[in-house]
């Protein structure tokens, strides 16, 4: 069976992905420089699973420990996960993005071709296609120039990725451009632990439910929308995870050597259907106010998702109620 390591294992995506796998007998190696996750996540995985995982607190941009650590490992597969999240604080500190998640990138590609490792899976999203002019979005859509710099370290990995492909035919790489990952494990051991005060949508939902947080605000109810406010593709992170392992299994049958794929529902849900939901599966009447326009927005995005249905032959499960109630579980136990 393979050993796969996962960069950012112990983060939001990467904490569920270990899970799939460790649950589908992959042997995990987990690396995370502890940013923006804790370490307590890693006995999480193993009271889920029964499995242990190997771990390793690790900064991908140090390229002398990532060469140490390669030597140190028998690897087969990366899931890349590990990398800076947010959009405004990558438009406040634009060098710290392009360094850490390129960087790290860099550094990881170069070992792989030292150590032979020849399947690669790329954290990428939908935000490389901005506002696209037709919807559903297919992959064949156009990219727009990134709006910040996080969208542009997700477009510039994906072009790093192709370039090294060309010229290294034996090694498999796939990007995975994520919609909105949302929702928690079943269990509620597992689930996103946002730093400080949550800039996404369901985090800032469910804190506001807990009373973390006084009132969300909806950013924008004129929207050319039917309720007028902005649509999103939402995902339920366990499904994005499962995506990871059919990526991995296509790795092995592919022909070329660089596909990329979009995951999400191919539904879309307005900000008001996400509360209303949440209201439903909680219980819970949340206060909440439409306000300006958040800038940056874009109105509408939802996947079409009919490539990775039919090449990856994976396809999301899980629907709106399943992750708004799996969040709100998770928040609970916070
Ligand atoms: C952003 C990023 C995306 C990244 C994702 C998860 C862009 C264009 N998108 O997605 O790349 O993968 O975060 O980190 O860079 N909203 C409110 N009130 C809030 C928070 C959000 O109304 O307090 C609304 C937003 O206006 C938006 C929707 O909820 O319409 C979703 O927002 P959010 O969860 O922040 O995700 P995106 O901005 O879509």
């Amino acid at each position: 069976m393979k050993n796969v390591l996962v960069t950012g294992g112990l983060g939001f995506i990467g904490s569920h992905t270990c899970v799939e796998l460790l649950q589908r007998g992959y042997k995990v190696i987990a690396v995370d420089n502890l940013s923006n996750s804790e370490i307590q996540v890693k006995d999480r995985i193993t009271k889920i699973s029964r499995e242990n995982i190997v771990f390793q607190q690790l900064d991908l941009v140090q390229k002398d420990e990532v060469k140490s650590f390669f030597e140190a490992h028998a690897i087969d597969s990366i899931i890349h996960f590990a990398a800076s999240k947010a959009v405004g604080e990558s438009v406040e500190n634009p060098l710290h993005y392009y360094q850490n998640n390129l960087i790290s990138l860099l550094n990881l590609l170069e070992a792989s071709k030292a150590y032979s490792v020849n399947q690669f899976v790329f954290s990428s999203s939908c935000t490389v296609y901005g506002q696209p002019d037709k919807l559903p979005v297919t992959e064949d859509t156009p990219k727009k120039p990134a709006e910040s710099p996080y969208g542009n370290t997700k477009q510039i990995g994906e072009e790093i990725l192709e370039d090294f492909c060309r010229v290294n035919p034996t090694f498999k790489a796939i990007s995975l451009r994520y919609f909105n990952p949302i929702g928690a494990h079943k269990s509620a051991l597992i689930g996103e632990l946002p730093l400080g005060v949550p800039n996404n949508l369901v985090p800032f939902i469910t804190q506001t439910a807990a009373g973390i947080r006084e009132k969300l605000n909806v950013f924008g109810g004129d929207y050319d929308t039917p309720d007028g406010t902005c649509i999103r593709d939402y995902i339920h992170v366990v499904d994005l995870a499962l995506a990871h392992i059919s990526a991995l299994e296509y790795a092995d049958r592919m022909e070329e050597n660089y596909d990329f794929f979009n995951v999400g529902t191919g539904n879309g849900f307005s900000v008001l259907e996400v509360i209303k939901s949440f209201e439903k599966v909680s219980g819970v009447n949340l206060n909440y106010e439409i306000v300006d326009r958040r800038p940056g927005d874009i109105e509408k995005i939802y996947a079409d998702t009919t490539k990775v249905n039919q090449k990856l032959g994976w396809k999301a499960k899980l629907g709106l109620d399943d992750m708004t109630h799996s969040a709100w579980e998770w928040q609970k136990t916070l």
